[in-house]
């Protein structure tokens, strides 16, 4: 089933037509998704109003130069990141990080999107401005997480699976309206537990339903099953498994009628297992990654906005510069939570004295990506801090 061949093409019907005694919802001069399989007719997009605004976004995103910043950690995750500095994890400290983030002069010049958690979606800045008009004036699309987290998959082996479909349509709608242009929903999958077909399945159509509601309501769907890096496996499994995923991903977008032109992914990079004893160089690393990519991602897609799923911040920056030492099909950038914030979280560590020096560490590693998604980034000069790893086994987000 995986393997059923996807085509793009343009076509432009009536409104009122059907299509092999099915009814259909047309997407006037949008592209259309065809799917060739037995028992399927020719299937189209829907998502009409905002065809032409969600690949203008996407391509907005995916600019040269400029990537992702994810600070949509859950509080329970910002909770987590607040305690490493010995913050309690209230919601003025919160509003007090993330309006740091956010007001770094210049942020723009490297960052395209940040995604949001629901809380800094709707919140101002200590100074009361609206943290998304923040983000509008720096030439940053605001972006937010909109997946209810992973919960335990019945019947699987130990696996997860990612809520968050119900009433996601009308929250999405709501985004929209606060400001939202881009969303995220990250499932994962897990290698040391199979991963079992089920639950690629179930990661897959998950995926894919949020991905055709997003583009309903005009935000652009970014598309993350991250594939954790738990486990002692080497590069090649990590290979095997990531084709696997990505072509059942793309198998159930085509399915629900997505418009490839408007999501962007989020993939892991294809890396040995964390406990495996053989390391990669960041060229092996590009060199899987790059070929998983050409064998699983249409051409149509105008982004692929890697995570650092627990890299080091030099690390993940040196991957990605690997990764674009040639031309690529796909805008080939960064969209880090860890990798971005970490030294930065650390200088500041909650002293408002320290709000300039901690934003100046987020611009040295929004530079450093910027840099390497032009594959121009050298490494030279980088702290022993944004070497340290940050591997956590069974990470949640
Ligand atoms: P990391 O870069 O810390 O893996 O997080 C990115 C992210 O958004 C995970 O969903």
């Amino acid at each position: 089933m995986a393997s059923a061949s996807l085509l793009k093409t343009a076509v432009i019907l009536d409104k009122s037509e059907w299509v092999k005694g099915q009814s259909i919802r047309v997407a006037p001069a949008a592209s259309v998704a065809v799917r060739s399989h037995p028992a399927a007719s020719l299937t189209v997009r829907a998502a009409a109003s905002y065809a032409d605004e969600l690949v203008k976004t996407a391509k907005i995103i995916a600019s040269p130069g400029r990537g992702i910043l994810a600070m949509d950690e859950s509080n329970a995750t910002c909770g987590k990141r607040l305690a490493s500095i010995g913050l309690e994890n209230t919601e003025a400290n919160r509003q007090a990080y993330r309006t740091l983030l956010i007001t770094a002069p210049g942020l723009g010049n490297y960052i395209s999107g940040a995604i949001l958690f629901e809380e800094t979606l709707y919140q101002s800045t200590t100074e009361g401005e609206k943290m998304v008009d923040v983000l509008i004036r720096q030439n940053i699309v605001p972006g937010i997480k909109v997946d209810k987290g992973l919960v335990p998959l019945a019947g699987s082996n130990d696996e997860s699976w990612c809520q968050g479909l119900d009433g996601l349509a009308s929250r999405s709608a709501a985004y929209y309206q606060q400001g939202a242009r881009f969303a995220k929903w990250r499932t994962v999958v897990s290698i040391p537990n199979g991963p079992s077909a089920l639950a690629v399945k179930e990661a897959s159509w998950g995926l894919a339903r949020y991905a055709a509601i997003s583009q309903d309501n005009g935000l652009v769907p970014i598309v993350e099953p991250e594939i954790l890096l738990d486990g002692e496996h080497g590069i090649e499994r990590t290979f095997e498994v990531a084709q696997k995923v990505w072509a059942e991903v793309f198998f159930y977008l085509a399915e629900n009628n997505v418009t490839f032109e408007g999501i962007l992914l989020k993939p892991s990079m294809v890396t040995p297992g964390a406990e495996c004893k053989d390391k990669a160089t960041p060229d092996q690393v590009a060199d899987y990654t790059l070929r998983l990519l050409r064998l699983r991602i249409p051409p149509a897609v105008p982004g692929i906005m890697f995570l650092s799923g627990g890299q080091s911040e030099v690390e993940a920056t040196l991957n990605l510069n690997a990764m674009n030492q040639a031309p690529n099909p796909w805008h080939v950038s960064f969209s880090y939570a860890r990798a971005l914030q970490n030294t930065c979280l650390k200088t500041w560590g909650g002293r408002p004295e320290n709000v300039k020096v901690a934003q100046d560490a987020l611009l040295v590693r929004a530079k450093a990506n910027s840099l390497a998604q032009l594959g121009k980034y050298t490494g030279e000069g980088e702290s022993e801090e944004s070497k340290q790893g940050m591997y956590v086994k069974n990470y949640s987000y």
